[in-house]
């Protein structure tokens, strides 16, 4: 038994092949169910006890040369790209994926949420397409005001409701005062629509904030403390702003701001047209009618709201000069404003 297995540890030893099939015909010869090796296990019944240690161990170790040996056959006729597909990472991405950048509008937008954010308001949206009562008749306007003009506002169906799309995110305080009591501290970013001849100007829809803050003894003189310091955390902390007495139907008082020019330093330049100022958004303590139609008690809490286009203050910031860059996709245009993000 002894001599059969030095026997054939010596002719696997010096084995050779010459292709992939020879290696496999070696493999099946000494190491398959019926090769070489098995049968002599199958013969190790047949060994005396007192050799079975000794011959045990030479099988074994013939087992483990024989496996090596057709391994490394096997591994001399894998070609160069059989070992590259080995390595090969098949979970990277084929091109390497371009990332795009943030839309200017977005940019601001978040920059003007993160600052009402700080300052305790939370987020809220309501529906692009709307009826007459949330953007028209809830917040006062009298049913002849000019905004509800078909020459403003784009319909959808004048029957059996009015359905139109938002012309201003003021609509979305209506649907929060329907649904919650006061404190209400809300920013409500949008867009919106009006039936505008498009121009560098003006476009038929751009981007708006709105602010609503509804509680007891809310005051004018909290209105004006939260406004400058956004205005102060957006356009730097040396900016002043101006209120200038004004009307909406759904405030009273009303006042439009402006902050001072931040590129003369209030002194006056092209920019602001030499007067120092830039006016930049709409305000006012929130009307009672508002309140009232929304089911919230006037006679015991009190506030006020804002309203700013996120064009507009993306204008400022970042002295863009024609609207319709924002919407025409031009990469070159969307690409200016990476380092900002
Ligand atoms: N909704 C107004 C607009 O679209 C902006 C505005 C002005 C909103 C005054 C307000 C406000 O909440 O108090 O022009």
């Amino acid at each position: 038994m002894l001599e059969r297995i030095s026997k054939l540890k010596e002719v696997i030893e010096n084995a050779t092949a010459d292709s992939l099939e020879a290696v496999e015909q070696l493999r099946i010869k000494y190491l398959s169910k019926k090769g070489e090796i098995s049968a002599l296990m199958a013969d190790f019944r047949n060994v005396p006890a007192e050799q079975k240690k000794v011959v045990g161990q030479k099988v074994n170790e013939l087992k483990t040369l024989a496996t090596e040996k057709i391994a490394a056959l096997k591994e001399s006729f894998s070609t160069n790209s059989d070992r590259e597909l080995e390595e090969l990472d098949l979970t990277r991405t084929a091109t390497p994926v371009e990332l795009g950048t943030r839309h200017p509008l977005t940019i601001v937008k978040n920059e003007i949420l993160r600052i009402f954010e700080g300052m305790g308001f939370t987020i809220a949206e309501g529906p692009e397409i709307e009826d007459d009562w949330h953007v028209f008749e809830s917040l006062n306007f009298a049913p002849d005001h000019p905004a509800r003009d078909m020459q403003d506002t784009f319909f959808i169906s004048r029957n059996p409701a009015d359905i139109l799309l938002r012309t201003h995110t003021s609509s979305v305080q209506t649907r929060v005062m329907e649904k919650t009591q006061p404190p209400i501290r809300i920013v409500c970013p949008g867009r919106v629509y009006r039936n505008e001849a498009i121009s560098a100007r003006a476009h038929c829809f751009f981007h708006q904030v709105e602010g609503l803050y509804i509680d007891k003894n809310v005051s004018f003189a909290d209105l004006k403390q939260v406004l400058l310091g956004f205005a102060k955390q957006m356009f730097g902390p040396d900016t002043k702003i101006r209120l200038r007495p004004s009307y909406f139907p759904f405030t009273e008082p009303s006042a439009e701001m402006d902050i001072s020019c931040f590129i003369c330093g209030g002194k006056g330049c092209g920019f602001c047209k030499n007067t120092g100022w830039v006016e930049i958004l709409g305000c006012g303590m929130v009307d009672p009618n508002v309140l009232k139609a929304c089911g919230i008690d006037p006679e015991v809490y009190t506030g006020y709201a804002f309203g700013m286009g996120i064009e507009r203050i993306t204008n400022l910031k970042y002295k863009v000069k024609d609207l319709r860059m924002f919407s025409e996709n031009d990469v070159r245009f969307l690409r200016e404003f990476e380092a900002a993000k």
